[in-house]
């Protein structure tokens, strides 16, 4: 079966929003197969934004991923990578449809709520990033 990874950015987990969002995966009967609660360390969050490292908003973003605790998620289910993607919405929370997990909590800017896996290949990198003891 498929799995996929979410962090719960601290804004979200600062906001208090981890039982709402962990409630919508259980409503589209996805399965939670590992959580963790923790502070991301400066080394992950540069190793996990390593593709962003040439852009001007990687430091704002790396800062901002160790400014506070972090929900880790892997989720289970058919589909679920694509699923976990639609139901976050688009990057910018200004333009994420309402309905979805940034269009109805994100805010302006780095403070979109929720990472979430983008493809098969990133899956599997990303769960092992942050759950090794799977591996
Ligand atoms: S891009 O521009 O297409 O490469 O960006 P995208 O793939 O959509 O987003 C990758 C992650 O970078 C974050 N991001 C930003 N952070 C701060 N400032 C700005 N301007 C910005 N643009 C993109 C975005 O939230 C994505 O984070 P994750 O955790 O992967 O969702």
């Amino acid at each position: 079966m498929e799995k996929t990874l979410v962090i719960i950015k601290p804004d979200g987990v600062k906001r208090r929003l981890v039982g709402k969002i962990l409630g919508r995966f259980e409503n589209k009967n996805l399965t939670i197969v590992a959580m963790r609660y923790g502070m991301m360390t400066e080394e992950i969050a540069k190793i996990h934004y390593a593709h962003l490292s040439s852009r001007h908003f990687f430091k704002e973003l790396v800062d901002y991923m160790i400014s506070g605790p972090v929900v880790y998620l892997v989720l289970e289910g058919e589909e679920v990578i694509d699923i976990v993607r639609r139901m976050t919405g688009a990057t910018k929370s200004h333009e994420a449809l309402p309905g979805t997990i940034r269009g109805d909590y994100g805010l302006p800017g780095t403070q979109n709520v929720i990472h979430a896996s983008d493809s098969k290949d990133t899956a599997v990198i990303e769960i092992a990033r942050f759950f090794p003891e799977n591996e």
